[in-house]
């Protein structure tokens, strides 16, 4: 990865190889983080940071859940986001916040009643290109079915961006780019589709676009929602429903969706070559619109823009 120069740490800025924590961190040692992955990308009215209330609120939920006490508001964690794009110069970067809990106890239970692992929190702003590669976001990637199925929501918080979540992905996606594959997908305990590591699936078949929900043990992406909003804004039929193994073979189309991925088709799951083999009609619908408007080329979707310099 690229680094950049300075690092957002509890309120002040440090230098990216300064920004170190103690070895007993709680989080360290129980993947106890709550962290969000945003974009700020060049867009025609300079660089803008893409449903920045969204991540916040999810960061801030999922820090809630997990009981982070964070001594900022929102805004405040807004304004500390767009502070570290300044700092570095940046015009277009992937963003991580993350907040997690220092040295304290070592105990599971971060929060005990004599003790407290304080919390601590981090912003690290540098340059990412395609989270799955130019070619992939072109052409499809290709993604096997894991024989790893996705935690289920009665296990933990599914819906958290927790860092010990990740491990369940991490195994998955390890096993899929072993075997010759791009990315994994993971089935729910009741072996629906489930998501990605780190992307939620939509499938097209005959014309209609179905994509599902927190029951199948999914973190509902912010990425997931602009795609519901971009096919309803376009007039195609939205179902939000289940999606079975046998569903993504018989699919016209099928891709994933993240801030990391963004808008990225599948071309084959498992043996099987999904549609012509290449980026389905309505995904390159979808995937054009997307990429207009993170690029700020479409007014309707202002809103979901924040400035990254204020005086520019
Ligand atoms: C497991 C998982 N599912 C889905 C997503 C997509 O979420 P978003 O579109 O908010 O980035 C992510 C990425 O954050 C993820 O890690």
């Amino acid at each position: 990865m690229e680094s950049s120069e300075f690092i957002w740490m509890d309120g002040e800025f440090v230098k990216w190889e300064d920004a170190n924590i103690h070895v007993l961190s709680h989080s360290l040692h129980y993947g106890s983080a709550i962290f969000e992955g945003i974009r700020c990308y060049e867009t025609v009215d300079g660089p803008s940071v893409f449903r920045l209330p969204e991540h916040t609120d999810r960061f801030f939920r999922g820090c809630n859940l997990y009981r982070h006490t964070l001594d900022f508001t929102a805004e405040q964690f807004n304004e500390a986001i767009l502070e570290t794009i300044q700092k570095n110069n940046l015009k277009e970067c992937y963003v991580r916040p993350i907040a997690f809990y220092e040295l304290g106890t070592i105990g599971v239970r971060p929060v005990a009643a004599t003790k407290r692992a304080r919390t601590r929190v981090a912003i690290i702003a540098f340059p990412w290109g395609a989270y799955l590669g130019e070619e992939g976001l072109k052409n499809g990637i290709k993604v096997l079915v894991s024989s790893w199925k996705r935690v289920h929501h009665s296990q933990f918080y599914t819906s958290a961006k927790a860092s010990g979540a990740y491990l369940n992905a991490i195994a998955a996606v390890m096993d899929a780019q072993d075997k010759g594959f791009d990315e994994c997908l993971m089935l729910d305990m009741n072996g629906y589709v489930a998501e990605g590591s780190g992307e939620n699936i939509f499938i097209v078949r005959d014309g209609v676009v179905w994509t599902n929900d927190g029951t199948n043990s999914i973190l509902e992406g912010i990425t997931r929602d602009c795609v519901m909003t971009i096919a309803k804004d376009l007039g195609l039929e939205l179902q939000i429903r289940n999606i079975s193994r046998a569903d993504l073979s018989l699919a016209d189309e099928i891709f994933l969706c993240g801030t990391a991925a963004e808008v990225t088709p599948v071309r084959q799951v498992d043996h099987f070559t999904i549609g012509n083999g290449s980026r389905g009609p309505i995904t390159e619908k979808i995937q054009s619109k997307y990429f207009e408007i993170i690029r700020g080329k479409d007014e309707n979707y202002k809103r979901w823009h924040t400035p990254a310099y204020t005086d520019k």
